[in-house]
């Protein structure tokens, strides 16, 4: 791009308890000082933090592939996430095998069994006056929709919860535990395609993904797993990040959330801010394919590459004001679900989910308050999220009473 200049080295580890402390900061500094750095932690690997090459780098997946792996260090899983660890035109291919349960119709159609569900676990707790929101809503809700929309027991999901967590946030700590919990995953969806081999396929998601065809043959039995075991992760963990980071900030902002409790036409636009200020995909990465200039660095073949969703949207080259929450703004192009070939095969689901959360925690809890610090995933590195978050409020009704209750299915 530009002439070569002496490789910007930095300390930096993005799964450092520092980064996870002063995430903001630490991206703010990067920025400022070098877009494109490099770091040698985790045996060397560069940060892009800039919008622009982050931008570029999702855009050019001819230089930055998704193989083989997207987390730095590699995920020890001798086997690609699918579709997100393959690269063009095999994506394609792969998304769409699954595409259809996933389109803005697909997503309107399951949104009353969402709202259901939320009605449901608000239940719950509404009585009480007091929760753990992040426990008993964010992390629920999304969990219980993935296993519904897969036609898995959705009354499974904390012990699958527990399992992506552990692999979301705490895989570069123990290696061989990350081992067991990704093949204690492995065995329960082996058990679920054992299923429909001898029942038959359905119109569930896991059906769709056993019938997926791909350069001309059928998905062989671990990539029907990968591909599973990949909308495990990516449904379970991400939405309840963005639910739990801005009711954090509704708190901070009593102006604004009375503002959205005084108007619901405010919560797309919203939405959109959330997602880009606490942004909960921090960063993923790519692996450079051949020896290149890029913004000035020289990259070499088989380096990694991090890209910084989160420190690019808040770029003050791509935004005004970019660390202030304003629901007012034009709307941006932000990078919390990507772009390009990979952009976030979930995003509608994921906005569907947020907006029937905060919709229902400002119908059923307005006055809600945090009463404690939360707690926090140790490893901010990948998902920027919330394990726990305490909150208080006037308490309410349930809206049925409790026996004459049933549970909603998708
Ligand atoms: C607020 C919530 C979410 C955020 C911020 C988010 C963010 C992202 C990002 C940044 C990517 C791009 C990865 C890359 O370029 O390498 C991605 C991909 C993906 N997301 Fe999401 N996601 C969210 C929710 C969901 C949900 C609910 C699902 C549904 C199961 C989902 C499924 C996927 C899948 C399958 C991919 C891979 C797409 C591909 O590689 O072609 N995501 N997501």
């Amino acid at each position: 791009m530009t002439a070569t200049n002496p490789r910007a080295e930095v300390e930096f580890d993005h799964h450092s308890a520092d980064f996870c402390a002063r995430n903001y900061e630490v991206m703010a500094d990067l920025r400022a000082r070098c877009p494109v750095a490099h770091t040698e932690a985790h045996g060397g690997y560069w940060v892009l933090t800039g919008y622009e090459p982050v931008e570029a780098a999702l855009r050019d997946d001819d230089l930055f592939s998704s193989r083989p792996s997207v987390g730095i260090p590699a995920s020890p899983i001798p086997a690609p996430l699918l579709p997100i660890e393959s690269d063009p035109p095999l994506t394609r291919e792969l998304r769409a095998v699954t595409a259809r349960h996933f389109t803005a119709n697909a997503v309107r159609a399951l949104e009353p069994t969402i709202r259901e569900m939320a009605g449901e676990l608000v239940d719950e707790f509404v009585e009480r006056g007091e929760c753990d929101i992040a426990a008993e809503l964010a992390t629920p809700l999304p969990a219980r929709t993935i296993l519904a929309m897969l036609g898995f027991a959705q009354h499974r999901w904390p012990e699958w919860v527990d399992c992506v967590h552990f692999l979301m946030h705490d895989r570069t700590t123990d290696e061989a535990r990350t081992l067991a919990t990704a093949g204690k995953l492995f065995a329960d969806i082996a058990e679920e395609v054992g299923r429909r081999e001898a029942n038959g396929l359905g119109d569930d998601l896991l059906s769709s993904i056993m019938r997926g065809r791909v350069e001309g043959r059928a998905l062989d039995p671990l990539e029907v797993s990968m591909y599973t075991f990949t909308l495990f992760l990516a449904g379970m963990d991400t939405t309840s990040g963005l639910v739990g980071n801005a009711l954090v900030r509704l708190d901070e902002d009593q102006d604004l959330r009375a503002r959205l409790v005084a108007d619901r036409g405010l919560l797309p636009a919203a939405t959109e801010e959330f997602l880009r200020h606490d942004t909960p995909v921090t960063g993923l990465a790519r692996t450079v394919t051949r020896d290149a200039e890029f913004f000035g660095q020289h990259l070499r073949a088989g380096d990694p590459v991090l890209l910084m969703f989160a420190a690019a949207n808040r770029d003050s080259g791509f935004v005004d004001r970019p660390d202030e929450l304003d629901v007012d703004r034009p709307r941006v192009r932000h990078l919390a679900f990507g772009v390009g070939e990979h952009r976030c095969l979930g995003a509608n689901l994921a906005t569907v989910l947020f907006q029937v959360m905060l919709d229902e925690i400002l119908t059923r809890l307005p006055d809600f308050r945090v009463t404690g610090p939360g707690e926090r995933f140790p490893d901010a590195g990948e998902t920027y999220a919330l394990r726990h978050l305490p909150v208080a409020f006037t308490p309410g009704r349930r809206r049925v009473p409790r026996p004459a209750r049933k549970s909603a299915t998708v």
